[in-house]
């Protein structure tokens, strides 16, 4: 009995085992350098401002932040007099206690900001919710938040991620609360007694 664990042993040690990567077992594993890439979604509407405007085929159309707080010849739209000053009444913010300038970048309208004062890029929302979220953010790199549709194996095909502004509106993010449905009929479990008298 114990000749024969040593000779497995041995067979194991000799170098022509399970180390050789010649050998065939089972389904390739993942390695570095993996061929196919990782997609996080961009939704399109990123870097523009929600506008109660369509056109003529009745698609909504966004405006990007440069035109009325980019510079031109006059200086900036939203420093004139005549600008109204509560503009995104639309924006109903309900995330902590955070104010407007704590993510949008008060002298550039087109940029997010980190804490330490580096700039991002709207598209870059992410990022942001990774500064604040970094419990979040580890589950989603290990992939346990947010969802994904492809493939675990990169070796055999890409992978699709959601982007953090897919599910959770920056804005108000909770997650709204659902109505949980009528759990599934049993008609065994009816407990109406004019049905138990039938039996
Ligand atoms: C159609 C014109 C227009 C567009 C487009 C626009 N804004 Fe504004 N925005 C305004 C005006 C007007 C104000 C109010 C004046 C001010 O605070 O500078 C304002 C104010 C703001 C404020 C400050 C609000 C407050 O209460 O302190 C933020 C933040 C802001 N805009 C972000 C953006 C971002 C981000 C975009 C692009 C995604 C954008 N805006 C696009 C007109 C616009
Ligand atoms: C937690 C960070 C955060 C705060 C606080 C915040 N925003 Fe935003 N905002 C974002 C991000 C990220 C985007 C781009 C992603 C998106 O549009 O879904 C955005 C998009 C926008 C847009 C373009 C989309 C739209 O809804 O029209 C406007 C305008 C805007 N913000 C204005 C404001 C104003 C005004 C405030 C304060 C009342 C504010 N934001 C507070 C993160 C924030
Ligand atoms: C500057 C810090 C900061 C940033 C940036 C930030 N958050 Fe938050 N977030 C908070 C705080 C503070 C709360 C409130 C926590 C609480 O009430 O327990 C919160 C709450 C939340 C919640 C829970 C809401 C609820 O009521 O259940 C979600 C979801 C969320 N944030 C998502 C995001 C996403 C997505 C982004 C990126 C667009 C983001 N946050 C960016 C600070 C931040
Ligand atoms: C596929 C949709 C989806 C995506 C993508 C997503 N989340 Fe969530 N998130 C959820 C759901 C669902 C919940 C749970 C809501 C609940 O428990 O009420 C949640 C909860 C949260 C909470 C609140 C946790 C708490 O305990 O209250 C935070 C913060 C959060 N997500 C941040 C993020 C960040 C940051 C990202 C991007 C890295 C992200 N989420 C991506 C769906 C998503």
């Amino acid at each position: 009995m114990s000749t024969i664990f040593f000779l497995l042993l041995a067979a194991c040690g000799s170098g022509s085992g399970f180390t050789d990567p010649s050998r065939e077992f089972g389904p390739e594993r993942p390695t570095e350098g993996a061929p196919h890439a990782v997609h996080i979604h961009q939704p399109p509407g990123l870097g523009v401002a929600d506008v109660d405007l369509a056109d003529a085929r009745g698609v909504r159309l966004g405006v990007p932040c440069a035109t009325c707080h980019g510079d031109n010849a006059e200086g900036p739209w939203v420093e004139r007099d005549d600008a109204p000053q509560d503009f995104h009444g639309n924006v109903a913010l309900e995330h902590g206690t955070l104010s407007c300038d704590s993510c949008h970048q008060s002298d550039d309208r087109t940029k997010l900001h980190l804490a330490d004062g580096e700039l991002l890029d709207i598209t870059d929302a992410m990022t942001l919710c990774a500064q604040c979220h970094g419990v979040q953010y580890r589950d989603y790199t290990h992939g346990s938040h947010g969802g994904m549709t492809g493939h675990w194996d990169l070796q055999r095909g890409g992978r699709d991620r959601n982007n953090c502004v897919d599910c959770h509106f920056p804005h108000s993010p909770a997650y709204e609360q659902v109505m949980p449905v009528h759990p599934p009929r049993d008609r065994y479990l009816d407990l109406d007694d004019s049905h138990q008298e039938g039996h």
